[in-house]
């Protein structure tokens, strides 16, 4: 979908009253120039772009390893304008609810088992279909490195989840700065990879609104998913989830007047900005054969055949068709009757356990360990900014 036609789609969700259902009708929705996909993060891309230009990478990096947790004092030893900047940010916006943030946290904790399936398997493998952030990930350094950045996200997953995440002992607020770091890293590198070019349809990547679709493909997919699986949550706990995602795609340099205000909104911008665009790509198909391949090194308990078909499953035939994942009917079958039975006796609406409960028990044990460690790597990664591109 053109950016021209991705601003109608959004614009018409607006003068139907889909978007924005909070009425205030988003100031992107009239002017082309606050248009969420010609929206970058303009001021930190400037000062990144100079950091790269003077070879001061590495400098930042080893300053940024010792700025972990919320209440850290920012590094000395970064760049006098970006130690500026990050000063400026380094907060939660006026508009975040503490109480919210709290029962998002116990909401993430209470809800663990089907989170890490979903953003696992779901959100994690939707990342390689959308074209986009498929050849931006893959034209990256960090493409030609799959375990390290998988265990990088990973990191930025924990830190989102964990109780206190937002609080001065926690950690997200130092992990989506240096995120929105690698993003501003990323805007200045993969314009100059002639890999990059030749296969994507923008100019620089990692707008707003590509941002927005990245979240549609965590949050939004994540909570529908949830509603159908009948997974009981109230609605205060959807509200949370909500409002722990808003505060983190502020984080991330989205503007606030492109934040969805409800997930009704959300449903309707990602049912016309990501389920339209979802599609193959040679990069996508690569780097969901190498995180497939990963996930397949550790024992889950089960058969490649019954990872394939619960992404399948998860996602649809559709992706799973486009990912040449092949078919185990039987597996199908198992997941397709007894995920539901599952999920129905662990929140106690069903008295027996069924049959497969300690197959997928176990699968799910296996998968929450996995992202416990942070992937493969028994310590933390830590998220850093990258130098260069992958070279080819
Ligand atoms: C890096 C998260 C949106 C492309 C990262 C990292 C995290 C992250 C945690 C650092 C880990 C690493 O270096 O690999 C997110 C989240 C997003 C989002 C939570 C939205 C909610 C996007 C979008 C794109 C993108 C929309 C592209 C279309 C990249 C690339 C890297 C990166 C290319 C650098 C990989 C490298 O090290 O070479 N992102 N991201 N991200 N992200 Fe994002």
């Amino acid at each position: 979908m053109s950016n021209l036609s991705r601003r109608n789609a959004l614009s018409l969700g607006v003068a139907l009253g889909l978007v924005g259902a909070a009425s205030v009708v988003p100031a992107w929705a009239s002017t082309a120039a606050a248009d969420p996909w010609w929206v970058w993060d303009d001021e930190v891309d400037r000062l990144m772009a100079g950091v790269l230009d003077t070879g001061g990478v590495p400098a930042v990096n080893t300053a940024l390893r010792s700025w972990v947790d919320n209440a850290d004092p920012l590094p000395s030893g970064l760049p006098a304008d970006l130690a500026a900047w990050l000063q400026g940010v380094n907060r939660l916006p006026s508009w975040a609810d503490p109480v919210k943030l709290r029962r998002a946290a116990d909401f993430n904790r209470r809800k663990d088992t089907y989170l890490f399936v979903l953003y696992g398997l779901g959100s994690g493998i939707m990342s390689t279909v959308i074209p986009r952030e498929a050849r931006s990930v893959y034209w990256s350094a960090g493409g030609a490195a799959m375990q390290d950045r998988a265990a990088k996200t990973f990191t930025f997953g924990y830190d989102l989840s964990e109780a206190g995440a937002f609080e001065p002992s926690g950690q997200f607020v130092v992990t989506a700065n240096k995120t929105r770091l690698v993003h501003a890293a990323v805007r200045h590198l993969l314009p100059q990879s002639p890999h990059w070019r030749a296969v994507a349809d923008e100019r620089v990547p990692i707008s707003n609104g590509d941002i927005l679709v990245t979240f549609h493909s965590l949050g939004t997919f994540v909570h529908r998913k949830l509603k159908e699986w009948h997974v009981p949550m109230s609605a205060a706990d959807e509200d949370a989830f909500l409002h722990q995602w808003q505060v983190a795609i502020h984080l991330l340099g989205v503007r606030d007047e492109f934040i969805p205000q409800t997930w009704a909104a959300a449903d309707t911008q990602s049912a016309q900005v990501l389920t339209p665009l979802l599609a193959p790509t040679p990069e996508g198909k690569q780097l969901a054969a190498d995180l497939l391949g990963l996930t397949a090194q550790i024992d889950l308990g089960v058969t490649r055949g019954f990872l394939n078909e619960f992404v399948r499953y998860v996602l649809s035939n559709e992706v799973g068709d486009w990912l040449g994942l092949p078919r185990d009917y039987a597996a199908a079958t198992l997941i397709r009757t007894g995920w539901p039975a599952y999920i129905a006796f662990r929140e106690g609406l069903l008295p027996i356990a069924p049959a497969a409960f300690h197959l997928f028990d176990q699968f799910v044990r296996a998968l929450a360990m996995l992202f416990l460690n942070k992937g493969t790597s028994p310590t933390s990664t830590p998220i850093t900014i990258p130098a260069g591109n992958r070279p080819g």
